[in-house]
Order: C-alpha cells, then structure tokens, then sequence
C-alpha cells in the first residue's frame, strides 16, 4: 500500500500557548493574569505548579525557533499574553512585551515559519476579571482594543489571526465547573461568558480588519465529537442534541450563523434570559471566516438520564461537583472505551474524521485547520549510547492514526488546510500543574533542557515529506542526513 501523501501546501506545525511556556511571570513589565492568581490560589492547581518559570520560553525563545526549524515545521501556532503587552487589559501597551514578540515573530519569519497567532489562550488580564471578567460586555470591548493595537504593532509579521482559543472551557470550566481559572462557579456567569466570548471574537475580527484589510482571520474551538451510548434510542439522540447545542452550536451558531440555535435558549432559559445579548450582537458576532480552527483530542458518549441518583459528568475535564453541562439534568457522560491516554482521554481516532466531515457537510465552503491534536503519556528519558531519547511510541501512534483520520476527512472531501501538533514541548497542562507532557519535545523542568522525543523525529519525518511514515520511523536526524 503507498503511503498517505498530502498536498505541498499542507500547513504543517506546532502549537504553544504563552501561560503554559513563556514563564517570567513578573518579568518585563508583565501584568498578573487569571491564571496567575488561579494557579498560586492553594489547592487550584496539581502541586501547586504555576506558570511562573513554566519553559521558561521567555528566554529561550531563540533556541525553541531553532528547534522549529530544525523540525521542518511551515508554521507555528503561539499565543501572545494579552497581560504582557497591555498589563491591565486597556490602557497603554507595555513596549517590553510587545518588543519580545515582534521579536519572536521576526526570528520565525526569518526561518520561512509562518506565524498562526493567537490572541486569546485564558490568560486574561486579572484587572479585566476583578471588574467582571468575562460576565461583563466591557471585556469583549476591551479584547478588541488589544486585538487592533496587535494588528496595528503586530500586523506586519504574522500570517493568520486566531481571535479565541476554545472559549468552551474559558466559559464553561472557568465560570462553570472552575476547573479553569478564574474558577468561578456559577451557571448564570457562565452563559453570559459564553456570549461575551462570541461577542469579543466578532468585534476583534473585526477591529483586525479595520487594521489590515486582507487579514486571514480565524478562531479556534474544541468541538466536542459527541456519540450516543445507543445508537437506536430516540432519548439517547435527544441527549447528543443537548450537549452538542452548549458544547458546539453555543459558538457555531452565531459565529457562523449570526443566531443562537433555540434548543439551547430553550434548554437553559431556567438558568438565563440571556438578555445579555443586545440588540445588534448577533451581526457582531457574525465575521467571515478564512478558516475555522478545531481542536481534537477524543470523543464524549452520552445518554438519557431519567433516574434521579448519582449521575455521572465525567466528561473528561475534571469533576468539582460543579458541572460545566450547566442546565442540564437529564444526560450523563458513559465510561469511553480505551485505549486511554495520561489524561484519561480515550483514544478514538474517527472522532476527527467525524467532526471535519461533519463541520464540511453543515459549513461545505469553510476552510479547515486542526490547531491542536496531541497527547500526553508518562515518558520516560533514557540513555541509549550516551544520547539522550524518549522512547514515545504511543504518541507516535497517536499523531500518525490521527493524521490518518484528517487524510479520511479530505478524502471525504472536508476542506482541512492544516495540522498543528500539539504540543511543540512538555508544558504546564492547566489544572494539571506539570503532570501531563504533551510535548513532542521533552522539557526536563529543573534545567529547562529539552530533548527531542522519537514523535519529534517521525514528525520531522511527516512534514518535510508530506507522506505519513510509518510508526517505526523514528530513527534520529541529524543534519546533513
Ligand atoms: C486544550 C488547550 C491546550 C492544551 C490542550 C491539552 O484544551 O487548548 O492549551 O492544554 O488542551
């Protein structure tokens, strides 16, 4: 059997996000962000971990470009910290901050690597969330006045916008369940953070192209592959909807369709009125796409629950007894089958060729990227002759059957443009502190030295040829081979 190839102008990368690799918390004239105050709040985070030195990305950013490089990648998914280059989320912008990305950014374009920036990944400025955060319609101002000032100090070195990363879990873990920062419970906020998200996308894209007309603009959400426990029961199907009306239509629905869909009005209208949203929102909300990010990692199963006993929500975010589903009595979360990776996440492959077919038959002319899809497993560093190696087959074998299911989605004739690994090294995994390595790169957190893993060099592999190597392609590279 040949080999799956993909097109030449593929985009293959990385992602990263700046909370989880940067450190320098207080360095270079930096502002204190939710995440800052989440993860020092005692019993917040696993260990107590913080981004304070994280890979400290701040100043090795050189050495992480060159190891970009060296992998092949065409492009590079970063974040900026919104609290680095404007400390207090409105007001002036801090020179320091916005120095270290231009930068970054010219280091990567030097290299040929294309810049996928985005401009939200939860690290909101803790001022903004002391006046409300995102329970109030001031921050989605704000959040466009950062996006033109980024595109206005930025413009000139990025090639695509990212307005939000998957503000499912800003909204939902950080005002729902809070398991996120800022690690607020309360069901009626987190409704509101939902339209403010929406809101604060449709007015960045927008501010972004006031800036730089032909600006490639999009957003990133964590579409959730949801399948019911039976396939045959009409309330197993009904479950499905419900989730899928606040997992994914909540931001589909007026991103792309400029209107809430009505089962989700309807279904949570005990808990809101939704008079948050105003008159004129929803065509703010609505901006041209140039394509839609999706983040994957597993599936959800879900069925009916009538009984009024112990339900079970382990939808694989974490459980604080508070739900993250808000409104929502009737549907439990059903044990996936495995295999599973260290995050418990099952591993499923055909839930991504799932959701990009699925997003191409409702949306055929959207243009498609996978901006993360990755896993974490418990590596293990070992010396084989003297040199230093991670032996990480099962993310191998994860990234190659899921690069397999992206190529069975374009075969189904989805539009999908790209791939971004997640995650370009071993980060601070939220919650999970540094528990969970991601990386393609191994980051040994005591000295900062990171190693390449054999996912890295069979990735190096898959970019470079644009062909799916086989699993076992994970022999070192060194340059000049
Ligand atoms: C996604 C986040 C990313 C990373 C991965 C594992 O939800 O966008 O920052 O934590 O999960």
């Amino acid at each position: 059997m040949n080999a799956r190839t993909f097109p030449a102008d593929f985009l293959w990368g990385t992602a990263t996000a700046a909370y989880q690799i940067e450190g320098a918390a207080t360095e270079g004239g930096r502002g204190p962000s939710i995440w800052d105050t989440y993860s020092h709040t005692p019993g917040r985070t696993q260990g107590g971990d913080t981004g304070d030195v994280a890979c400290d990305h701040y100043h090795r950013w050189a050495e992480d470009v060159d190891h970009l490089d060296r992998l092949g990648v065409d492009a590079y998914r970063l974040s900026i910290s919104w609290p680095r280059v404007q400390p207090g989320g409105s007001g002036p912008l801090n020179p320091e901050g916005v120095a270290f990305y231009r930068r970054l950014l010219q280091a990567l374009r030097d290299r040929g690597i294309r810049p996928y920036v985005t401009l939200y990944h939860w690290d909101l400025p803790q001022e903004l969330e002391d006046a409300g955060g995102w329970t109030d319609r001031r921050t989605s101002e704000a959040f466009a006045e950062y996006a033109r000032h980024m595109a206005t100090e930025l413009g000139d070195l990025v090639d695509a916008w990212t307005t939000l990363n998957e503000p499912w879990c800003s909204a939902y873990l950080g005002y729902g369940s809070g398991v996120h920062a800022p690690g607020r419970t309360e069901p009626a906020a987190a409704l509101a953070a939902v339209h403010h998200l929406n809101l604060a996308h449709g007015l960045a894209a927008r501010a972004i192209r006031e800036v730089l007309p032909g600006a490639q603009v999009s957003v990133t959400l964590n579409l959730h592959a949801i399948r019911p426990a039976d396939a045959s029961s009409a309330a197993d199907a009904e479950a499905v909807r419900t989730i899928d009306a606040l997992a994914n239509r909540a931001f589909l629905g007026p991103m792309l369709d400029g209107a809430y869909p009505q089962d989700l009005l309807a279904g949570t209208a005990h808990v809101s009125d939704w008079s948050f949203v105003h008159d004129g929102d929803l065509e703010l909300v609505r901006q041209p796409l140039d394509v839609l990010g999706v983040n994957y990692y597993s599936t959800v199963t879900v069925r009916h629950f009538a009984g009024d006993g112990e339900r079970s929500e382990n939808d694989g975010h974490g459980a604080s007894g508070h739900s993250p589903w808000i409104g929502v009595t009737d549907v439990e979360f059903v044990e996936q089958p495995g295999p599973y990776t260290a995050m418990g996440w099952n591993i499923e492959p055909s839930g991504l060729t799932d959701l990009l077919v699925g997003l191409h038959r409702t949306y055929p002319d959207l243009p498609l990227a996978v901006t993360e899809n990755g896993a974490a497993f418990d590596d293990e560093l070992v010396l084989d002759g003297g040199v230093r190696r991670v032996h990480d087959d099962r993310r191998v074998a994860y990234l190659h059957d899921h690069v397999e299911a992206l190529g069975v989605a374009r075969d189904a004739g989805a539009d999908v443009r790209g791939y971004f690994a997640w995650s370009l090294m071993d980060n601070f995994e939220w919650g999970y502190g540094y528990s969970r390595r991601f990386g393609i790169l191994h980051v040994d957190y005591p000295t900062g030295e990171r190693t390449w893993k054999d996912s890295a060099h069979w990735y190096r592999r898959l970019v470079t040829s644009g062909e799916l190597p086989p699993v076992d392609a994970v022999a070192p590279w060194s340059p000049g081979r």
